[in-house]
């Protein structure tokens, strides 16, 4: 089984796309996504999604997109909202509204084979820089909620392992850890994997890979350079 992650596609099928004035990283990036995502995922995969889909601010704009992704090879793709996601208002709506492969995850978890795939948007927490506070209740309330994606994800009892999928990282954009990141280290996860960083700065303090256990990745696709990452093969 094979599960792979992208986030922050950024699309914008619905008006003119001007994602290249931030450099050229962003030059074609819908183009390059798509011709990656045939070269490297088959039908039967899994692709974790990690916010930050489209520009779109409403939903009938959003599912132009959300209809390409979910053309794309992959038979079940996980979705979690990115502070982008403007149409992204209330999960019930959007889970009754998503097409066949797409899944949205909010606080929630879904079994998928042998594995357990579980998100939340997650978001700036009060060690972060960047925070104000304006962020307190949205902290406050992904905090809860990545506590009710964990406590379903090991509820539905993974067997081979259990993927948390967030848009912001459980580290500040200095690269310290947040109380995100003290939760996630709490429960058995496997893999915890986000995006929201385009900066190389933010890239370059990032802690990644196995940290108490759990294996940490940014999937950003520009970080990427838009080609998805395999975040598991057996
Ligand atoms: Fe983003």
């Amino acid at each position: 089984m094979k599960i792979w992650g992208i986030a922050d596609t950024h699309l914008a099928a619905h008006r003119v796309d001007t994602m290249g004035i931030h450099g050229s990283i962003w030059s074609n990036h819908r183009g390059q996504i798509i011709e990656n995502w045939h070269s490297t995922i088959n039908e039967e995969d899994t692709v974790l999604i990690g916010g930050d889909v489209t520009w779109a601010t409403s939903f009938q704009y959003a599912m132009i997109d959300i209809n390409m992704l979910d053309r794309l090879p992959g038979k079940n793709k996980f979705i979690v909202k990115g502070n982008h996601d403007i149409w992204w208002k209330k999960y019930p709506e959007v889970k009754k509204m998503m097409p066949k492969t797409m899944n949205p995850l909010a606080g929630t978890a879904i079994k998928e084979g042998r594995h357990v795939i579980c998100g939340t948007m997650g978001w700036l927490s009060p060690n972060d820089p960047c925070f104000d506070g304006l962020d307190m209740n949205a902290y406050k309330k992904e905090l809860n909620l990545l506590e009710d994606a964990l406590k379903a994800a090991v509820k539905l009892k993974p067997k081979d392992g259990l993927h948390l999928l967030m848009h912001f990282p459980p580290f500040t954009t200095k690269g310290c850890e947040t109380p995100f990141f003290d939760l996630i280290t709490k429960y058995p996860v496997t893999t915890c994997t986000f995006g929201h960083f385009h900066i190389e700065e933010e890239w370059d303090c990032l802690p990644q890979g196995n940290i108490n256990g759990v294996e940490f990745r940014l999937i950003s696709t520009d970080f990427l350079c838009h080609k998805p990452y395999l975040i598991w093969d057996a």
